[in-house]
């Protein structure tokens, strides 16, 4: 296969260092065996201490933000360069939560692509229109708006790493996912976007996952094949319900 599905994990600030490693050991025990690339972002306190325990086993991690710059005075803020030093694979980049409650503009989020880059980090770019966007018929004009901005900074070789997570802000925490199809339709605009911007070779590579109050009954209706597997909140708090979702594709 040329996209191998991902099951993504994001924490959000939930757990303490013992709970994290129990949960993330569970995790690992509980997808044995799976296909599917499965990734875990603990918040940053436990990401070592989680990296530590599942060093060498089937699931990967990745830190859920990342500073723009290596290094410097930028208090409460942690770098690319520190996370690659635990060893880390991904960077959640442009997370709805970070760019409404913490200000996070285009601009932020593309000086964070190149810094997850420039470090050897695979950013997982999170993009997604708000509910009165929806209802005025601007899903595509956004998530374009958007794609376009955290794009135009990634070069075509570094473009094949990169792993977009399609949130509808409205279905992020609220239980009321998105339907497949709706799904399906803004996964199909975004892969077509980077065909545009790069090649539909290189778009045929990226994976694109679906993201918005996913849980263990409505998982398998995402399994198709222009969606590449979906990044969970709640539901990735527990192993079995998330060990449920990684079955599902
Ligand atoms: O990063 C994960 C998403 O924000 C989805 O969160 O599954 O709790 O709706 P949720």
């Amino acid at each position: 296969d040329l996209r191998r599905k991902m099951i993504a994990g994001n924490w959000k600030m939930h757990k303490t260092v013992s709970e994290a490693v129990a949960l993330a050991e569970d995790i690992v025990m509980e997808t044995n065996g799976t296909l599917n690339e499965v990734v875990i972002f603990p918040p940053f306190t436990a990401l070592e201490t989680v990296a530590d325990a599942i060093d060498g086993k089937h699931v990967g991690y990745g830190a859920q933000d990342l500073h723009w710059e290596d290094k410097g005075a930028f208090t409460g803020a942690v770098s690319g360069a520190m996370i690659a030093d635990i060893c880390a694979e991904y960077v959640l980049v442009g997370h709805s939560e970070r760019r409404t409650i913490f200000g996070e503009n285009e601009k932020i989020v593309a000086s964070k692509i190149i810094a997850a880059y420039r470090n050897g980090l695979k950013p997982m770019l999170c993009v997604g229109e708000n509910l009165a966007e929806r209802e005025a018929g601007k899903t595509a004009r956004k998530i374009n708006m958007q794609l376009k901005s955290a794009l135009r900074v990634i070069s075509a070789e570094d473009a094949e790493n990169l792993v977009v997570a399609y949130e509808p802000i409205w279905a992020i925490g609220s239980g009321k996912a998105a339907t497949p199809e709706d799904a399906l339709e803004v996964c199909t605009l975004i892969r077509e976007k980077i065909g545009k911007i790069f090649t539909p070779d290189i778009a045929r590579k990226v994976r694109i996952l679906y993201g918005g109050s996913v849980n263990e009954k409505n998982a398998a209706s995402f399994n198709l094949s222009g969606i590449d597997g979906v990044l969970v909140g709640g539901a990735s708090l527990k192993a079995d319900t998330f060990a449920a979702i990684v079955r599902s594709f």
